[in-house]
């Protein structure tokens, strides 16, 4: 089935559902048993990732709609759900490492990812170091013999560089460390990471997936070899989605084709007008040809997002603030993924690859508006800025 096929249908269970075209909101904690054998046999196979009622904590028929959605659409062997895009890729790492290991992040990571491994898993004994996401099969040298895990973000949800995952997986493998990659900007409808070599493709569900900014959670798909740790470390952490969350997150999903070509459509018209603005250095957009990561991006997504970066030729703290604060339709916040537009301040933090552009740029998340009324908010928005700067 095709993917936009795949995205209505996947997970949908007509006898679990007994003919309801949407599985419903299943909430419980407690499952009673008719037997001890009967209470023993459910818990055995939930530890193999059975979908069976055990325990609320393990899932019911909303969360395997999901699940099962996902990974079909991914290309896994299945889903893991956790309470938030962050909590996906913390625990995408930590059912890769243990005390001792080596891991390799990329320089583009979502900032709270980093601050995980220079905080939490630094005090776990487990060390990071940060690659050039733009390194490629390079990665083999900076691969050492305790690095299970090399974490990629891709494109980067500040600077946008798109990664070289065939490459960076190929050299990964050769040396038994694993794959992960935030795939949160492509969604599984634009970018398939396990079909490119990852063994883990971690989402923010949180954003185009739930779609409508009403809920957190995450979502980690993987190989199976790969999975069955991260499962291991998402019981062992007690890790619960709520099942209301969930349904809303699978009603989401299913019009994620039709919300993700408007994002598209509307993005490139924004970015294309953007690219002429005199104040406007360079559009950080992957499906701009003149974007460096085009050809990568062209040959490994089959689609772009809302999301992009502008970075301008001259920045200035107060020029960007005059720019931001009075935008109408363009609101101020931190998330993205959701049917309207966002804009927020943009300063990459580096320590591999330094981002030698002017800062602060700002992040644009260009919704499903008119794009006629976007642009002339930024239109606005410019003049503003340029009053600002001068
Ligand atoms: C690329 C990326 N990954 C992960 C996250 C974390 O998602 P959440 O906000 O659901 O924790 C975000 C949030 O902005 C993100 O942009």
């Amino acid at each position: 089935m095709k993917k936009p096929t795949k995205i209505v249908r996947a997970g949908v269970d007509k006898k679990r559902n007994a003919g309801v075209v949407n599985t419903p909101v299943v909430r419980a904690s407690t499952i009673v048993f008719d037997s001890v054998a009967a209470m023993h046999d459910s818990y055995a196979h939930t530890k193999k990732r059975d979908k069976v009622l055990s325990y609320g904590r393990r899932g019911t028929a909303t969360h395997w709609t999901l699940q099962e959605a996902l990974t079909d659409l991914a290309g896994g062997a299945d889903t893991v759900l956790t309470p938030s895009g962050l909590s996906a890729c913390t625990l995408a790492i930590l059912g890769c490492v243990k005390a001792g290991d080596h891991i390799l992040v990329s320089d583009s990571a979502y900032e709270p990812t980093r601050t995980f491994c220079e905080g939490f898993l630094k005090d776990m004994g487990v060390d990071t170091s940060y690659f050039d996401p733009l390194i490629g099969g390079g990665i083999a040298d900076l691969l050492r013999d305790n690095t299970t895990l090399v974490f990629c973000e891709s494109p980067g949800s500040h600077t946008f560089e798109v990664q070289d995952i065939p490459a960076i997986a190929a050299a990964a493998r050769a040396r038994g460390a694993k794959v992960a990659v935030d795939n949160t900007w492509a969604s599984p409808l634009f970018c398939r990471p396990l079909a490119l070599g990852a063994h883990l493709s971690v989402e923010a569900a949180t954003k185009y997936i739930v779609g409508h900014s009403d809920v957190m959670l995450g979502a980690v798909t993987g190989t199976d070899e790969a999975i069955a740790d991260v499962y291991k470390a998402a019981s062992a952490l007690g890790f619960a989605t709520s099942p209301d969350d969930v349904y809303l997150a699978t009603r989401g999903l299913r019009t994620l084709g039709v919300r993700l070509k408007q994002h598209q459509e509307n993005a490139w018209t924004v970015a294309k007008w953007l690219q002429e603005q005199p104040q406007v250095k360079r559009v950080l957009y992957p499906p701009l040809p003149s974007d460096p990561g085009h050809a990568l991006w062209k040959r490994d997504f089959t689609g772009g997002s809302g999301l992009m970066g502008v970075v301008f030729h001259q920045a200035s703290a107060k020029a960007m603030a005059a720019l931001i604060d009075g935008m109408k339709l363009f609101a101020l916040g931190f998330s993205w993924g959701g049917y309207e537009s966002l804009i927020a301040p943009s300063t990459p933090l580096r320590s591999a690859r330094p981002w030698t552009e002017p800062m602060p740029g700002v992040r644009l998340h260009v919704g499903l508006e008119d794009t006629d009324d976007l642009i002339a908010d930024l239109a606005d928005g410019l003049v503003r800025f340029k009053a600002a700067l001068d």
